[in-house]
């Protein structure tokens, strides 16, 4: 049997079993002192939001960094990621500060600097990510820079794609994001990734046994240290 590198990978039966195995490592941060936790969106983390949502857990002296963000789309847009954050999380567990790329402002450059300066202030104690059925890791396609900060992406088909459904067609789905970098991402001080269901088995393979690849953004999670894995039976089912 091949060696799962040095990333901590656990098998849950379900999303609801990810939810709670997820919330686990959320709380062992805090209860470690974290005090930055970088967040994502999409359909993966969902139930640990549930899961952080119904506990008793106090966010309003931390800080909440977010991944991405469609360029185009102000907070107050239903799809923005900022307005998805507080429909999940913020809503219910206020942070004391909660930092979304400023989709609103058209300024590429001046977007994607005030974000760096965001994150260097509030270095990422633990990073919650979600995985594309291509390997993405935030909105960092195929081929972006190992070393990357936050950046302007042009997303691609296959995202564009596979979000379309929370769109009314795939026409309104916004063409451009703001990411943080795959190179800001590795600086958090602990990562969690998720990923459920078979779509996602071969993007895992190669995150966890295949090489350390641009192809494969989410592959430089091996270079990082501290990495946790949760994964339903069919997302880990292509792993040796
Ligand atoms: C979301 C993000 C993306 C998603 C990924 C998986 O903030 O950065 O990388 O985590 O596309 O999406 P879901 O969870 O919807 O399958």
């Amino acid at each position: 049997m091949k060696q799962l590198t040095n990333m901590n990978v656990q098998i849950v039966s379900d999303k609801q079993a990810g939810g709670k195995a997820g919330f686990q490592v959320f709380e062992n941060a805090l209860q470690n002192g974290a005090k930055v936790l970088g967040l994502a969106t999409g359909s993966t983390p969902v139930t640990i939001y549930e899961q952080l949502v119904a506990s008793d857990l106090d966010f309003s002296q931390l800080t909440s960094v977010n991944l991405d963000e469609y360029v185009g789309l102000s907070a107050d847009h239903p799809q923005s990621y900022h307005y998805f954050m507080q429909q999940h999380l913020f809503n219910a567990k206020p942070f004391a500060h909660s930092y979304v790329p400023d989709g609103a402002n058209l300024d590429a450059a001046a977007a994607t600097s005030e974000y760096d300066q965001i994150i260097a202030d509030n270095p990422i104690d633990l990073q919650l990510l979600g995985l594309g059925k291509n390997g993405h890791i935030g909105f960092n396609e195929p081929g972006t820079d190992p070393e990357s900060t936050t950046h302007k992406v042009t997303l691609t088909a296959s995202t564009i794609d596979a979000n379309a459904r929370f769109f009314d067609n795939a026409d309104e789905v916004p063409r451009y994001a703001y990411s943080m970098g795959i190179g800001s991402i590795l600086k958090a001080k602990q990562i969690l990734i998720v990923a459920y269901g078979e779509a996602k088995a071969a993007a895992v393979a190669a995150m966890i046994q295949g090489p350390v690849t641009p192809d494969v953004p989410a592959s430089y999670l091996q270079t990082h240290p501290n990495v946790t894995v949760i994964l339903d039976e069919a997302a880990a089912s292509q792993l040796d």
